[in-house]
């Protein structure tokens, strides 16, 4: 029998904001949003929108950010700002002066501590073809969400992950943080097809690259943590943190000799010590299974955990440098 077409109705202005609210989007809790287009703040769901003519949502021409906020305060905002500084100067795209300010001020108005926050830039509104000249001009949006960190066990646990059949883009596509992300999607969806947390891209010559929104890294027989190059692969801030930490931790440096940057391949993941995954939403994680196999001598995998220090009601929107504390526990299988 065929399927009744609903009537397709042309809506007036109330309608089409009472169909707005009976949606059960995840966006009906998204806190607080920043729209250079609207001109401020918005805590309104219903106005948490970006024009369908933005070249960010047609074409992917944007640059983004995703910065967690711990306990009232942002980690790593100005690290976050000039990898976004570099990726839009990549691409042309002029940015806005006030970009700390609308992070602090957005954040404050969402009321919450531990949070998301999501940082756009996009070439703006105006026509529908790639040519970014047609743009209206560059608009900037910035949506608050709450956030959920993965649970401990979790880091207990360790991860499961696989080499993906995707490769990483290209150089200057791998290092510009853009809003073209479908070889990240292709990642994560390979991922979650094969019921697995991660998978991993290699470039061409099968050397191993990174996750979907994660970088990757391996702690050698020699106790070294082996990082791919950051030619092929996003800077993370979170590994460039965990890089700085392992040099100067006294912790760190019990586990870990020295820190480079190298080339490896899936089959030198399975004989290191331990594997790692880093990123944002998940500091540092540690692999126990990759490619069907289980990781690691024995040693099995680690964790590191960032944490931001204890802020006080004074300084609870006060923008502070990162501060990092890294516990690198191993755990026995
Ligand atoms: C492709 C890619 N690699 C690595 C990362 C991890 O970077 P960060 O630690 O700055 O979150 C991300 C973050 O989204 C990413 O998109």
């Amino acid at each position: 029998m065929a399927q009744e077409i609903p009537a397709i109705k042309v809506l007036s202005e109330t309608e089409a904001l009472q169909n707005l609210n009976r949606h059960k989007h995840p966006s009906r809790n998204y806190a607080a949003m920043y729209s250079s287009w609207l001109g401020g703040i918005t805590t309104d769901p219903n106005l948490m929108m970006v024009p369908i003519d933005d070249h960010g949502f047609h074409r992917g021409d944007a640059v983004f950010e995703a910065m967690k906020c711990a306990r009232g305060k942002i980690y790593t905002l100005d690290r976050h700002l000039d990898r976004m500084r570099v990726s839009a100067s990549k691409i042309g795209l002029e940015l806005p002066p006030s970009l700390r300010e609308i992070a602090i001020e957005t954040t404050r108005a969402s009321n919450l501590d531990t949070c998301l926050l999501r940082y756009y830039v996009s070439r703006g509104p105006g026509g529908f073809t790639t040519n970014p000249y047609e743009s209206v001009g560059a608009q900037t949006y910035l949506v608050i969400t709450p956030f959920t960190p993965p649970t401990e066990s979790k880091y207990q646990a360790g991860v499961s992950a696989k080499t993906s059949r995707y490769q990483v883009k290209e150089g200057f596509f791998a290092t510009v943080k853009s809003c073209n992300y479908l070889p990240n999607v292709m990642l994560k969806k390979e991922a979650v097809d094969s019921k697995l947390d991660f998978t991993v891209s290699l470039d061409e010559a099968g050397f191993i690259a990174e996750g979907s929104t994660e970088n990757f890294a391996i702690l050698t027989d020699d106790d070294t943590l082996l990082v791919p190059g950051f030619e092929r692969t996003l800077r993370g801030i979170t590994l460039t943190r965990a890089m700085e930490l392992a040099s100067e931790d006294p912790e760190l440096k019990k586990r870990i000799r020295t820190v480079s940057h190298g080339k490896f391949k899936p089959s030198e993941v399975l004989k290191a010590k331990e594997a790692f995954f880093f990123g944002t939403t998940l500091d540092c994680i540690g692999v126990r299974e990759f490619d069907g196999q289980a990781m690691g001598k024995g040693l099995g995998s680690a964790r590191a955990r960032c944490a931001s220090v204890q802020p006080s009601p004074a300084n609870r929107h006060r923008v502070r440098p990162a501060f990092c504390f890294v516990a690198l526990t191993s755990w026995h299988r």
